[in-house]
């Protein structure tokens, strides 16, 4: 028999019956069945290697283990959500998308889908032409790993879509693990003798960063897409057909989305869910609302590091109680001084916790805490855990108050007074040199959250830093291979792999540069918004605090203490050290050439009549130009609405082009709305 043609026919096979058995729960042949077809297409593959293919099944559960994880630029970035905690968050979020697209919608324009938050990790598939050509990691959202081996062995996604005429389609969904794997996967690892996984959510992690596929395939991970990169290039309307849409060209999609008329359903959806949620064979940590429009989800847009067309409800906090033995008191980044209570171990939704925050003077002596209470603790989502209040009834009279362990006045480490100031609930120390808080910047410096740097995690930080090699960041870029090879610990391959990581960390964007510093009330989302402001971070170090003020989003708190940050001769010092060894941030890319504003430096003043300033910013930004933060030579437009004051008479004296909002919405071709199209807002 002629052996390609009976190839074919074995996959053919194998497909259908994986389908039937996966899919639909509803086999036809026996597993020993299935694996006399699978062996007998392995075989034939062997003899006849030029006809294996990349989708052939015998492919999935394989691949060669690789060395390392590849980089991949998503096109259109992975955004994270905003979280909802109450209902009264969800009305908010209902009222900020009326003023956003006021004054063109009825409140009854609005519905949503309400989406369970399966809590897994997020990935992209890309399939072109109906075929699964890369799969890989939410990263840091713009950039991830390339996982396509792993994701290959998972049987719910397929190698190949219904439909193959669709050039290209960037699908997002979450991989996670049922309850019961998860348990059988510790199982085993105990077994064995190794560290067990805290949560289903960590063992999916692990199991998909394991550099060779096989043992990706042992671990029965699952998937479910909801939702494209780009949904307004598909025939779908709204994100029910897309989900329909998805489903049907054979992609899991999750039965526990719900089509909510209004914000009142979304509410009620929550409740259900919540109710519904240990009942499921795998953990959802809330529920995701969509926009259920395509076109308003387009129209509405992203923020900096999230859609205006969604948020996350989060299910209320994971609680336990236990025993709270003494407090202790630790030292942050920032100087804070924090006591923590240090509690007999429990589990509190899958993570053992053993230390709780009290956050500050002030609630630890509100909870009237005494050693030997039963507490309450609680965590929600990744945040650390912290003591709600004792359980009073639970005392026998034995417990000790904690006037011995009272706040310390001076620092625990470096023995400097500590000051609380007027108004602030934090007791700080103010020695800037205090080890403690130098050691706690440099962990943030090259953790996750900073600069990702692998291989200088926690524990090898502190050994750096207590063998004195590293003091302050400039030291990281200066470390040289004798240095680490002769650690204990080390040696000349994990020497080799951190100072690579440490090389490959010198240029890094500038928004994350910033977070990575530790500026005080500089977080994530106000580094996103430097970087879309400023082109370098020269500019930004010259910048003055009105024009720090100017920029939506960033408060006085945030704009001091960059302005006393930059002003710091020490800081400068440190700057000058990281530009000689050669740390270059880079600001963001520049807007591309071939758009109607490209080039384009535009300041908006005054009422806009038709578009909201948040909606006017984003069409900047939509078709390639930027926003002045304040009238400058750079800047190119002004736009004018009603009432514009002293923005307008200056740009005039700089002879600057000003324009009217209808003018604007010209220059960019943007269809004004229609007589019908303009309802008014019901409220
Ligand atoms: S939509 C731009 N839908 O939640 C839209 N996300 O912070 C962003 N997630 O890690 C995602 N279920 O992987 C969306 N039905 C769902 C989801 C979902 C879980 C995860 C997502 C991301 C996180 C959002």
């Amino acid at each position: 028999m002629d052996v390609e043609k009976r190839i074919h026919e074995l996959r053919l096979l194998l497909q259908k019956h994986a389908h039937l058995y996966y899919d639909l729960a509803d086999p036809l042949i026996s597993d020993g069945e299935y694996d006399l077809l699978f062996l007998e297409l392995l075989r034939l593959e062997e003899e006849h290697p030029t006809l294996v293919t990349l989708d052939s099944p015998t492919q999935r559960p394989g691949g060669a283990p690789l060395d390392k994880f590849e980089q991949v630029v998503h096109r259109l970035p992975m955004l994270s959500l905003k979280n909802a905690f109450s209902a009264d968050d969800l009305i908010k979020f209902e009222n900020d998308l009326l003023l956003f697209l006021k004054p063109n919608i009825t409140l009854d324009a609005l519905s949503y889908m309400a989406e369970p938050k399966v809590d897994g990790l997020a990935v992209e598939l890309i399939y072109d032409q109906g075929r699964l050509r890369q799969g890989s990691t939410r990263g840091d959202g713009s950039t991830g790993e390339d996982i396509t081996a792993q994701l290959k062995t998972i049987s719910s996604i397929p190698h190949k879509l219904r439909d193959h005429s669709i050039p290209r389609l960037e699908v997002r969904g979450e991989v996670f693990l049922d309850r019961n794997a998860f348990i059988k996967i510790n199982h085993e690892l105990m077994q064995r003798g190794e560290p067990v996984f805290a949560n289903p959510r960590n063992a999916a992690a692990g199991s998909l960063r394991q550099l060779n596929p096989t043992i990706t395939a042992k671990r029965s991970l699952k998937f479910i897409a909801y939702g494209i990169a780009d949904p307004i290039q598909t025939p779908c309307s709204s994100q029910q057909e897309l989900l329909a849409w998805l489903g049907s060209l054979g992609l899991p999609i999750s039965e526990l989305t719900h089509f909510c008329p209004s914000i009142t359903d979304v509410i009620t959806r929550f409740e259900q869910l919540a109710a519904l949620r240990h009942t499921l064979a795998y953990e959802i940590d809330g529920m995701v609302v969509k926009i259920d429009d395509l076109n308003l989800q387009q129209r509405l847009g992203n923020k900096t590091m999230a859609p205006r067309w969604a948020i996350a409800c989060k299910f209320p906090p994971l609680q336990a109680t236990t025993r709270l033995i003494s407090v202790a008191f630790q030292v942050g980044r920032t100087g804070a001084v924090t006591p923590v209570a240090l509690l007999e171990p429990v589990e509190v939704g899958g993570v053992t916790v053993s230390r709780a925050t009290l956050h500050n003077r002030d609630d630890f002596e509100r909870k009237d805490l005494r050693i030997g209470d039963i507490v309450l603790v609680q965590r929600a989502g990744d945040v650390i855990p912290e003591v709600v209040k004792t359980i009073i009834e639970k005392r026998d009279g034995q417990e000790q108050p904690l006037t011995t362990v009272a706040m310390p006045i001076h620092c625990p480490v470096c023995g400097h007074a500590l000051l609380k100031a007027a108004g602030e609930a934090v007791t700080r120390c103010v020695n800037p040199h205090c080890p403690a808080q130098r050691l706690r910047s440099l962990v943030h410096f090259s953790s996750k959250a900073g600069l990702d740097i692998e291989g200088l995690g926690k524990k090898s930080m502190e050994q750096l830093f207590n063998l004195q090699l590293v003091r302050d960041i400039p030291d990281i870029f200066a470390l040289t291979h004798e240095q680490l090879a002769s650690l204990e610990g080390w040696g000349d391959k994990s020497a080799d792999k951190v100072l690579a990581a440490i090389q490959a960390a010198k240029h890094p964007a500038l928004g994350k540069f910033l977070g990575a510093l530790g500026i005080r009330f500089v977080g994530e989302v106000t580094a996103a918004l430097l970087e879309q402001t400023f082109e370098s971070l020269g500019q930004l170090m010259h910048a003055s605090l009105e024009t720090l003020l100017e920029i939506e989003g960033i408060g006085e708190q945030a704009a001091g203490s960059i302005i006393d940050y930059f002003s710091d001769p020490d800081v400068r010092a440190m700057f000058d050290r990281l530009q000689q060894a050669g740390v270059t941030p880079e600001a963001g890319q520049q807007s591309q050439t071939d758009m109607p504003l490209s080039g384009q430096i535009i300041l908006f003043t005054g009422t806009l009549t038709t578009l909201s300033r948040t909606e006017a910013k984003k069409l900047v930004k939509d078709n390639g130009g930027q926003i002045a933060v304040t009238v400058t030579q750079n800047m190119t437009h002004l736009v004018a609405g009603d009432k514009a004051g002293s923005k307008l008479k200056k740009a005039k004296e700089l002879g600057k082009i000003i324009l009217t909002e209808q003018e604007f919405l010209q220059m960019i071709q943007h269809e004004p709305r229609t007589a019908s199209q303009q309802t008014v807002v019901k409220q």
